[in-house]
């Protein structure tokens, strides 16, 4: 009896407890008995990764594991442990990264969050970081739009590939500290920049050292930490949209070209093919004599008024 009523104080007083809490937490908890308070949040959060995180925080190659496409994953973490701690924003990695207290800063490169996008995040996470209700999402969220046999490709279809595969080593201060051969390919104009060595001939996409590279016709294959490696819906809209003469995202031309140094690796075919593209020799065309057809070769050379190659250079890889 006296066990019995103990159970029954127990019970009324947690019961009590639970109904404070309640009323003080979720002053707004309506009849269908769902809590707006963590639900608004969670789902302001979730749009908030949606579109700013998810395009590189999902898929296979999710960087360091860490996919931000559902409440479980983000929860779970990354590879390196998790980067949320619900109660505290500041000690959880995600917030240091936003806030760039942790770097490499997110999202990478672009601009910061703004600030009531950050807050957003924090008081979630000071309110306990909970799910609201399921949010199914698909996991491939990058979808190819576009047609590249019948749309016209502008650069901003294929950024996002670049975006996703590319820029975390391809960036100032990136993954490999300053960027591979100096090859910044975090907006139209760095990709053109006229200090380096052109890698995209528009309309000439065999001759194009990025689109070799996706492809492996040049070496080492690029993402240089694949595999994976591109997928061949995205490299064949990356080679629409240099076929198309490489078009900025308003549809402009790409910049004149000519004059500009070329490096291209591939396997010599012919003399003088790489691959199906052909070369001009002049009398001034330095080839080393030992170099045979079927021969991994670089070819160096300058870009002619009509796109065309000049080689100045043919020497073994
Ligand atoms: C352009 C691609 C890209 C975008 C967009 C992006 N990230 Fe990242 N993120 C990366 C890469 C690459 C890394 C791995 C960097 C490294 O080596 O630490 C990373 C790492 C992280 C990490 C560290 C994971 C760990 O524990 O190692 C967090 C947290 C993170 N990102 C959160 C975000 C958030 C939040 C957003 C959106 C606001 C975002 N990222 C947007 C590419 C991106
Ligand atoms: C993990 C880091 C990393 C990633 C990710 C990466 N690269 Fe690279 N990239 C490199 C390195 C390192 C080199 C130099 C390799 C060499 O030639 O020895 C390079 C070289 C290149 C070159 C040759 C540049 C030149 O001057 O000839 C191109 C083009 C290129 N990358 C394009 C890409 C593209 C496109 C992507 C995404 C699909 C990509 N890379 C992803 C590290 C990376």
């Amino acid at each position: 009896m006296k066990k019995m009523f103990l159970f029954y104080s127990s019970f009324i007083g947690i019961s009590l407890l639970i109904c404070s809490f309640s009323l003080n937490k979720f002053p707004e908890e309506n009849n269908s008995g769902i809590i707006p308070v963590f639900e608004n949040t969670f789902k302001e959060v979730f749009q908030i990764f949606n579109e700013n995180c998810i395009e590189c925080h999902s898929g296979d190659d999710a960087p360091n594991g860490l996919h931000l496409t559902s409440y479980s994953e983000v929860m779970n973490g990354s590879e390196n442990g998790k980067v949320i701690i619900p109660g505290d924003p500041d000690g959880s990695e995600l917030v240091k990264r936003i806030k760039g207290l942790s770097k490499p800063k997110m999202p990478l490169g672009r601009e910061k969050l703004n600030d009531e996008k950050i807050n957003i995040i924090i008081s979630w996470i000071e309110a306990g970081a909970k799910d609201a209700d399921e949010i199914i999402v698909q996991e491939e969220i990058i979808q190819i739009k576009k047609d590249p046999e019948k749309d016209i490709i502008l650069f901003s279809d294929v950024n996002s590939i670049f975006n996703k595969h590319c820029i975390k080593c391809h960036m100032e201060n990136g993954k490999m500290g300053t960027a591979p051969e100096g090859f910044i390919l975090t907006s139209y104009n760095d990709i053109f920049r006229g200090d380096e060595r052109i890698r995209i001939v528009p309309g000439n996409p065999s001759a194009s050292e990025l689109l070799r590279r996706i492809k492996g016709k040049s070496l080492p294959q690029m993402p240089f930490d694949g595999p994976p490696y591109l997928n061949s819906e995205e490299i064949k809209l990356v080679e629409a949209w240099i076929m198309q003469g490489a078009k900025d995202e308003n549809g402009n031309e790409a910049p004149s070209i000519t004059g500009r140094k070329i490096r291209l690796q591939g396997i010599l075919t012919d003399k003088w093919k790489l691959d199906d593209i052909d070369f001009e020799i002049n009398s001034s065309t330095r080839i080393d004599k030992k170099i045979k057809t079927g021969e991994q070769v670089e070819v160096r050379g300058i870009i002619g008024t009509n796109n065309e190659i000049i080689v100045e250079r043919i020497k073994n890889d």
